[in-house]
């Protein structure tokens, strides 16, 4: 008879364990604890660095499957939502479980819509950032302050405050950014126009000239409406990790946020798109792919764009993308690099180190000509992809606030360093003769 346990021999005492696997493929960590030596043995640990087959949660927002290739929102294939909805639909469902009906959504957009301006103090706090300051810090330190602005949002257990804070950060996140582009360009900052689409009026914020009302081209405000829908939410990635740890101290949402973008910043997450402009400028032409596909195999630079952590085939968000480049390009004009990357993209596809790898071209691969095709400057990137995902990490952040197996994010270490040691005069020290970075080399 086929039983739903592990059984687990420990070769130093002969000793066996039995450990009941749960969810058709999980045991629990703190299982393997009951495995000692023993009374006076810790117990067995896993040693997971960067958490790649370990699961932190129990989650019902995103399905990915990464082999097939499928993303799924609350049960909706991405294909479907990315051609019949728009963001703040998705929004709606990534939050809240379900799709809308029309009474619902209209409420929806209403109570975000309200929410579109900032506080005047939340401006002038943006005023003080350097001309050049880069627009992701921007938003990453005016979320954190926004937290100063609202303190009943530490009220975190009340149902009513979550719903509030999650909807004025979906509101304002679009005002804030739009923000930091306007003041990257020396511009005034725009303020929002609630008479417009969600999408629309972000477009009015960062483009709006003199004009009274800015009229979003609708090509690019659906494409853009698009690739938030992609970038709404994506199970434990980096960002939403670090919202869910942040968050299992029991801050407040802004706060946790801010974590959020601060992990979405680095380029082996949301900068992964301007890597991979550079990396198309630098290779310039077609002839020049052979040289870099060359170079990447001997391991001096790695395809920006491609491999994923979680999509060992074609990254679906990639596929969308793909197909919308030359929407937007039918209105912006083709953006050179589309034929750079889509030769690039066969070649790698018919190599034998992609293959093996199982390397295909991931979300950030197009999404950058795209961006570029619409006049957004490189260091934007990350903050569009910030929008979008604030749906995705406040879903998260509820249904972790709502866990109650969930508690304080406290991993362990297996230390390596030195025993004990005792204290010693200044005076009497040898000379130090190990930097910290020789100390982490000896790990
Ligand atoms: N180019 C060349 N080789 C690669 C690449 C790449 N982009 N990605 C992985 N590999 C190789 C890697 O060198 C390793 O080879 P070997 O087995 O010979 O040592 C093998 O493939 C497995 O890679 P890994 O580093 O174990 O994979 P990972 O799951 O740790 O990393 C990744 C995933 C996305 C960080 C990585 O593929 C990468 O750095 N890609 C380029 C940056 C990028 O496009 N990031 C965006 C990710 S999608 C958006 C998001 O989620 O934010």
């Amino acid at each position: 008879m086929a039983k739903d346990t592990l059984s687990v021999t420990d070769n130093r005492t002969g000793k066996s364990y039995e450990i009941p696997i749960e969810e058709g493929n999980v045991i629990r960590a703190t299982a393997l604890r009951e495995i000692k030596t023993g009374p006076e043995d810790f117990g067995m640990m896993s040693y997971d660095p960067a958490l790649v087959n370990t699961a932190t949660c129990k989650s019902r927002v995103t399905f990915i499957d990464g082999d097939k290739g499928i993303l799924r929102y609350r049960g909706y294939p991405i294909e479907e939502l990315a051609e019949k909805s728009n963001f703040l639909e998705v929004a709606y469902l990534i939050v809240k479980g379900e799709l809308p009906d029309k009474k619902h959504f209209a409420t929806w957009e209403s109570n975000i819509k309200i929410h579109t301006m900032v506080h005047e103090n939340i401006k002038r706090f943006m005023e003080g950032f350097r001309h050049d300051a880069h627009p992701m810090g921007m938003l990453l330190g005016t979320v954190g302050a926004m937290s100063t602005f609202y303190p009943e949002a530490k009220e975190i257990f009340d149902l009513e405050t979550r719903r509030l804070q999650t909807r004025r950060l979906i509101g304002k996140i679009p005002t804030l950014a739009a923000w930091a582009f306007r003041h990257t360009r020396g511009l005034p900052y725009v303020y929002p126009d609630n008479e417009l689409s969600y999408t629309g009026n972000f477009l009015s914020m960062l483009f709006k000239m003199t004009e009274l009302q800015y009229k979003p081209n609708p090509v690019l405000e659906k494409a853009l409406d698009v690739i938030f829908i992609l970038h709404a939410d994506h199970e434990q990635n980096c960002s939403t990790n670090a919202v869910r740890a942040v968050g299992s101290s029991d801050p407040d949402p802004y706060a946790c946020l801010a974590a959020g973008i601060a992990a979405l910043y680095g380029p082996l997450h949301g900068g992964a798109n301007e890597a991979a402009i550079r990396m198309l400028v630098e290779i310039g032409s077609k002839e020049k792919i052979p040289g870099m596909i060359k170079s990447v195999k001997a391991g001096d630079t790695l395809l920006q764009g491609f491999g994923h952590r979680v999509y060992k085939n074609y990254d679906p968000r990639a596929k969308i993308l793909k197909k919308l480049a030359y929407d937007v390009f039918e209105v912006t004009g083709r953006n050179p690099l589309i034929d750079v990357a889509i030769e690039l993209e066969r070649i790698a596809l018919e190599d034998d180190y992609f293959i093996k790898r199982k390397l295909y071209p991931n979300v950030d691969f197009y999404s950058g000509i795209i961006y570029q095709a619409m006049g957004f400057p490189m260091t934007m990137f990350p903050v569009l992809f910030a929008i979008a995902r604030t749906a995705g990490w406040l879903a998260q952040w509820a249904e972790m606030v709502r866990d109650p197996e969930q508690k304080i994010t406290r991993p362990r270490q297996i230390f390596l360093g030195e025993g004990t040691r005792h204290w010693m005069p200044i005076d009497r020290r040898p000379a130090p003769s190990m930097r910290e970075d020789a100390v982490s080399e000896a790990i």
